[in-house]
């Protein structure tokens, strides 16, 4: 049975304050609505100022913390940067690795990926990579090339044990904040070609390894658009931006991730 997970990525938003207060506001929304059900994971991804406080907002709930990036080093001379062992010493538990922003404005390329991926993955880190193709390539009918490429370079030189601890995050770059979501069945045709695509790379030595990975959908996921998204067969969960910095959005959509949750265990 492989994992439903709904992660909020909040991007440069929030202060100290506003995060705390959102983060309650999830856990008790949590609680109230959802009280003893079985929850999909949920994982809120706040600036890395707002780690601690939304760590200890958190604590005793079934909710996790991510980064939204790291460096790949250990340590070292490199202003400005966070490293791996800096997270996990404060229960940080997953990091999302080459979201698109980070590819188009901060020059990540699939071989940074690859190194922050196998740095979160020696740090026991789970990594949410994250994929996806521009309009200009899916116009250029590329979209599944482009996509094979980033997931082949970015899982290079990453055993077989290492890999079924991955999470993968298919976000077609043009429906991240547009509003433009990607039809569905399009959506899960992709998730369902990155998952052979991980099978392919490992061979029979990894057998169907990609079969437990998750694969999330992302890109302007709404209240109004998740119950779809996860009645997909290949759609184990979502990776949402501007829906995750209010509750009233978040909720609705953790619980369209609960009921999936709930339907595979029960098939399990
Ligand atoms: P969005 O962002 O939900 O605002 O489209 C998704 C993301 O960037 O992860």
């Amino acid at each position: 049975m492989r994992k439903t997970i709904i992660a909020g990525n909040w991007k440069m938003h929030k202060t100290v304050a506003e995060a705390r207060e959102l983060a309650q506001g999830l856990v008790n929304g949590v609680k109230a609505e959802l009280g003893s059900a079985a929850l999909p994971d949920i994982v809120l991804c706040p600036t890395f100022v707002c780690l601690p406080e939304v760590l200890t907002t958190v604590k005793g709930s079934s909710l996790a913390v991510g980064a939204q990036n790291m460096d790949y080093r250990d340590s070292g001379a490199f202003t400005g940067e966070i490293a791996p062992g800096m997270l996990t010493s404060i229960g940080v538990s997953h990091v999302i690795i080459g979201h698109s922003e980070r590819r188009q404005y901060f020059g990540e390329t699939n071989e940074s990926v690859n190194a922050k991926t196998r740095a979160a993955l020696k740090h026991g880190l789970i990594p949410i990579v994250c994929v996806g193709e521009t309009l200009a390539e899916r116009e250029e009918n590329r979209t599944d090339d482009v996509i094979k490429q980033q997931i082949k370079a970015g899982l290079a030189e990453i055993s077989v044990e290492d890999a079924a601890k991955l999470v993968i995050a298919y976000e077609p770059v043009w429906a991240i904040g547009t509003g433009k979501n990607c039809e569905v069945n399009e959506a899960n045709r992709v998730c369902k070609m990155i998952r052979a695509t991980i099978n392919e790379i490992y061979g029979q030595a990894g057998g169907t390894v990609a079969d437990g990975i998750p694969v999330l959908y992302g890109g302007s996921v709404k209240p109004s658009t998740i119950d779809e998204q996860m009645e997909q067969s290949d759609i184990d969960g979502a990776l949402v931006g501007g829906a995750a910095l209010k509750v009233e959005e978040f909720l609705p959509i953790i619980k369209g991730g609960a009921k999936r949750h709930q339907l595979s265990a029960s098939r399990a």
